[in-house]
């Protein structure tokens, strides 16, 4: 096949972007060059200080750093120095309420102003934050509360009916916080704006994220305040943010990318950003686009897909002239998507690569360098990313294996909460092995391949096999349950499970209308007790799952089976 080539135009002068020669770059760079690019207190360092307090001491003071606005149309905006005052209030607040250093507050808030000055008074005060997507509902929010033994959660009226639910089971949550409640905004207006902020060993615990693997429960991966440098890096050389941008990140700080772009890398680097705290719409995104002035976008392929099949009509109809540089994430992004994107922006998205567990872009495309059509780009200067062997082998060039990176880089996670043997089988001689396959081509760009595991990424958001598999079979209906991503042309993937129902119950659902009845109800339980996005959008009954001989479902070949692929080798299964 030939390869595609977009080719850049040498920009200089004022459009020449931060990072102008990537070769040159990459060969010397190491991460003690980056030590002027952000501020730290003697040897010590706070990431939420950097994305905001800083440039309180500087002429971005009066700056607006946050545009926020509702599906509701509801507009608010916020300085730095207002950012800065308001998470020094929820820090004090925190205080009072006996938050510790090192103590887990958790934020389980839809998009709005409280999550973002929140989370910054977190690590303000050198507790850890951890963030909960507001689509999840009891089983996630049990589990995550429950293994982070977080000590305070914050909410909003209409979510914290989830959390009641499920109080009994949280020994150590001590309170929680309404914060659309008036006892709320008074407290925080009473409080004080003047906060010491705690100077930070780079390597304190700063937040954490769950995220899925194959079996068990969500991992809680955790980031120290160190990350911040490699988010401050990336967020100039890959999103190239300058100070006249006005950034839009679609992402939900429930995610890593709402964390690392929309709160530390991007502030870091004093850009005004916009949050949208609304649904996906591509009538309204245009108009956000156009409305704000946006310049640099950062979003993923599940999004780019939808507005493809929106129609080109619709983006006529909006003046996007402003865009200059776009970028994507999450999952594979289509050729298609990109060729798109040239023909109605006139702009290439970027793709990037990354993972909860690296904490920041690591491989990526780069405004000055020509993109491989398909391909994600070369390793951030100062990372070393190879293609490895099971064996943690180095495989060269145009060998499919492992996408792998050597130890350590800035944002790499610190452990897995409570599971420090978790945090080990990432790492294999010498290599932290991402659980992604990909191709090393000879001219230093990778190509992603597929999972190694059984992990699912449906519209870019990771699942884990197993949550849903739990979920199904809490259902009185339901035997067993084997859960897949399927292939899917706008999501990526879709989930779907096979499901074995209980006798009595498959002998009541024989006709087609209960059962499709019955896989209604079973896509519903799980939206209602696992999370709004992690539901199977297909269903089939089956009569038996295939097993290996200990029990374990072979997920790969209920896979095979779907897309009538070759099963593979099945001597280590269960009779089947
Ligand atoms: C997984 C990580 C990192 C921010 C959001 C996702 C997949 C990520 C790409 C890409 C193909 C990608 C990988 C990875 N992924 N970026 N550019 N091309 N796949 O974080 O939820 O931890 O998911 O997303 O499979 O392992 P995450």
């Amino acid at each position: 096949m030939k390869e595609e080539i977009y080719k850049k135009k040498k920009q200089t002068g004022d459009h020449a972007p931060n990072l102008d020669d990537y070769a040159k770059v990459a060969s010397e760079f190491t991460w003690k060059d980056a030590r002027p690019y952000v501020d730290w207190f003697d040897g010590s360092l706070n990431a939420a200080y950097n994305a905001v307090d800083r440039h309180v001491q500087t002429w971005r003071k009066n700056k607006v750093a946050l545009y926020w606005e509702d599906e509701a149309g509801n507009e608010k905006k916020y300085t730095f120095d207002e950012l800065s005052l308001l998470s020094n209030k929820v820090g004090n607040l925190l205080k009072d309420f006996g938050v510790e250093r090192g103590d887990r507050v958790f934020l389980f808030l839809p998009r709005i102003p409280e999550l973002y000055f929140s989370f910054l008074g977190i690590l303000k005060i050198g507790a850890i934050a951890g963030t909960l997507f507001s689509a999840f509902q009891e089983q996630a929010l049990c589990d995550r509360l429950e293994n982070s033994g977080a000590k305070v959660l914050l909410t909003t009226r209409d979510l914290k009916s989830r959390v009641d639910a499920i109080r009994k089971k949280l020994p150590e949550l001590k309170h929680i916080l309404v914060v659309d409640e008036p006892t709320f905004t008074k407290s925080v207006e009473k409080s004080s704006d003047v906060l010491h902020i705690a100077q930070t060993d780079p390597d304190d615990y700063a937040f954490m994220l769950y995220t899925s693997g194959t079996t068990g429960k969500p991992k809680g991966v955790v980031h120290s305040h160190r990350a911040v440098v490699q988010e401050h890096m990336t967020a100039r050389w890959v999103l190239d943010l300058r100070d006249e941008d006005t950034y839009w990140c679609t992402a939900d700080p429930g995610w890593v990318t709402g964390i690392a772009y929309e709160i530390l890398g991007s502030w870091s680097n004093g850009v005004a950003a916009l949050v949208y705290a609304g649904r996906f719409d591509p009538d309204r995104w245009y108009t956000l686009l156009d409305k704000y002035n946006v310049t640099v976008w950062y979003t993923a392929p599940t999004a780019i897909r939808m507005l493809m099949a929106a129609g080109q009509d619709l983006v006529k109809k909006h003046n996007l002239s402003h865009l200059r540089h776009l970028c994507s994430v999450g999952e594979p992004l289509n050729p298609e998507a990109i060729r798109w994107g040239l023909k109605v922006f006139g702009l290439a998205f970027h793709d990037t690569w990354w993972q909860t567990e690296t904490g920041a872009i690591c491989i990526a495309n780069y405004p000055c360098m020509d993109i491989k059509i398909g391909s994600m780009g070369k390793p951030v200067p100062g990372l070393t990313a190879s293609i490895v062997d099971d064996k943690g082998q180095d495989l060269g060039i145009n060998k499919e294996g492992n996408i792998a990176l050597k130890p350590k880089w800035p944002s790499m996670m610190h452990t897995i909460w409570r599971r420090p043997q978790k945090y080990q089988s990432y790492f294999t001689n010498g290599w932290y092995l991402s659980g992604d396959r990909g191709m090393l081509d000879k001219d230093g760009y990778f190509w992603f391949i597929g999972r190694a595991d059984d992990v699912i990424k449906t519209s870019g958001e990771r699942v884990g096999p197993f949550e849903v598999e739990s979920a199904l079979v809490a259902h009185p209906a339901v035997v067993e349950a084997g859960v897949i991503g399927k292939p899917d042309a706008m999501r990526g993937e879709i989930i779907k499970a096979f499901v074995v129902l209980e006798k009595s119950v498959l002998e009541s659902t024989k006709t087609k209308a209960a059962q499709e009845k019955l896989k209604e109800e079973l896509s519903q339980y799980v939206k209602k007790h696992l999370a709004g996005h992690a539901y199977p959008r297909e269903i089939e009954f089956i009569d038996k799952l295939p097993k290996t001989r200990s029990g374990k479902i072979m997920r790969r070949i209920l896979k095979a089976k779907e897309l009538g692929l070759p099963v593979g080798d099945t001597s280590t299964l269960e009779d089947y």
